[in-house]
This record gives structure tokens, C-alpha cells and sequence, in this order.
């Protein structure tokens, strides 16, 4: 028999105290600029041993406006902006190119966090693309190399086939080109920072960009 989906859903719970610690978030004592606190938060819930807190889901739209999500890796975060790696021909390369605007959120339950972080998106230099994948696993180039992403697959034995190719010549020679994939950084014009509180009077900080006045701070209703 099918699991009921509604049981279970009524069955389970956010932030079990068991397994969740929910540290308070005071915005007066919060760094003046958004990569700090990410680092920051970035380090606790590594520490605090949240599973794949490096994930994140990333939002696009078509030249029509309509939306999309997927979960990708991120890359980095540093002055140039938030980095993650794609095809360029992929679903969400071809909406980068017709808006090059996305958000980002990542969810961190074991401290009960949220960051979501918007702006424009720009591709970075066809040399630190292929060194950035150059620098990861023979896995994450062969993957690059089967390419195709989103594209229409015949069946999984094409597949076979082409993943074959790509891991012996990923083996063979590592520091092979892979031609569509590229690295876009995401520069923020606001990054929020979400910490979920027990009697749901969550935190919500905001820090959004203006040209002249950099970063200002505000505070929203969760
Ligand atoms: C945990 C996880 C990490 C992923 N990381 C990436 C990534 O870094 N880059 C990527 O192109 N796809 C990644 N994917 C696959 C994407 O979610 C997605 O299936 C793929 O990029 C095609 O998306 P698109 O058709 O919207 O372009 C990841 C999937 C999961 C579940």
C-alpha cells in the first residue's frame, strides 16, 4: 500500500529540540557587510555538523519571466560575489543569458537558519571556469565533459556510453577543456539572514546594496 502522504506530513516536525539548536541572532551585534555573517554562519553549521551545507538552491527565470530552481554547489564567496558552476547551455545558462539576475537560499536546519541572497549574475573569464573545475575531482570533470545538461537523453544506456568516455578521458588527461562549462558569480544587492526562534519570533536581517551608501540594514516580519 501507498504511504499517506498527509499522515506523515502531520507526523513530523521543524526544529525537533533534539536535534535542532536555535542560537539567537542580534542584529545590533551583526557585521556591517553580508559576506562576514555568511562566513560566519557558514562556519557554525559546519561545526554544528549540518549535512552538505555547501548545497543551495538556485532560482532563475526564462526570457518569458517564469521561474525555476535546482540545487547546485557553491563554489565561493568573496568580495566578487556568491560562485557556482554550470553548463552554459543548460536550462539555467540559457536563462542566465536572457536575464542574468538569480537568488540563492540555503537552508541549514540543525541551527534552524535560512540565508537567501539576489542579484545580478555575470559569467566569469573562460580561464578561471576551467581552473576552478580543474581544482575539484576527476568526478565533477568527467561529469563536466559528458555535458549536454538538459538536454533530452534517449535512454540511460547513452548515458553509460558517454559517462564511460568522459571518466576515461577525465583519467587520462585532467586538464582537458570542457567546453560549455562556466562559472557565474552572483554579486548581492541583498542577502537575508533568517534565524528561527522557538516562539516563532524568527530574526529576519536584511542587508541591501545602494550605489553611493553601500550596505544598510533592516530588520522584517517574519
Ligand atoms: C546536491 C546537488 C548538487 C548539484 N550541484 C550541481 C552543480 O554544482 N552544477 C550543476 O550544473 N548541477 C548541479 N546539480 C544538478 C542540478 O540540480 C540540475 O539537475 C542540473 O544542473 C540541471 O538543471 P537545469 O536543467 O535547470 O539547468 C546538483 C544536484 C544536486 C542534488
Amino acid at each position: 500500500m501507498e504511504p499517506d502522504l498527509h499522515d506523515l506530513l502531520r507526523s513530523l516536525r521543524v526544529w525537533d529540540p533534539e536535534v535542532t539548536e536555535l542560537p539567537p541572532l542580534d542584529p545590533a551585534a551583526a557585521p556591517g557587510e553580508p559576506l562576514a555573517l555568511f562566513t560566519r554562519w557558514f562556519a557554525e553549521v559546519v561545526a554544528a555538523g549540518q549535512t552538505e551545507p555547501h548545497t543551495m538552491s538556485l532560482a532563475t527565470a526564462d526570457a518569458e519571466g517564469l521561474p525555476d530552481v535546482r540545487v547546485v554547489m557553491l563554489h565561493g564567496a568573496d568580495a566578487d560575489g556568491w560562485s557556482f558552476a554550470t553548463h552554459a547551455h543548460s536550462r539555467k545558462g540559457t536563462h542566465l543569458a536572457a536575464r542574468p539576475y538569480a537568488a540563492l537560499a540555503f537552508y541549514w536546519p540543525v541551527l534552524g537558519r535560512q540565508v537567501r541572497v539576489r542579484g545580478p549574475v555575470e559569467q566569469a573569464p573562460a580561464h578561471e571556469s576551467q581552473a576552478d573545475l580543474h581544482a575539484r575531482s576527476t568526478g565533477a570533470l568527467a561529469a563536466a565533459l559528458t555535458g549536454r545538461q538538459s538536454e533530452l537523453l534517449g535512454s540511460l544506456e547513452d548515458l553509460t556510453h558517454a559517462s564511460e568516455a568522459a571518466w576515461e578521458q577525465a583519467q587520462r588527461a585532467p586538464d582537458t577543456k570542457a567546453g560549455s562549462w562556466t562559472l557565474y558569480r552572483l554579486r548581492p544587492d541583498e542577502v537575508e539572514f533568517f534565524q528561527g526562534e522557538a516562539r516563532r519570533r524568527h530574526v529576519r536581517l536584511r542587508y541591501r546594496w545602494t550605489d553611493g551608501e553601500g550596505w544598510t540594514r533592516e530588520l522584517l516580519w517574519p
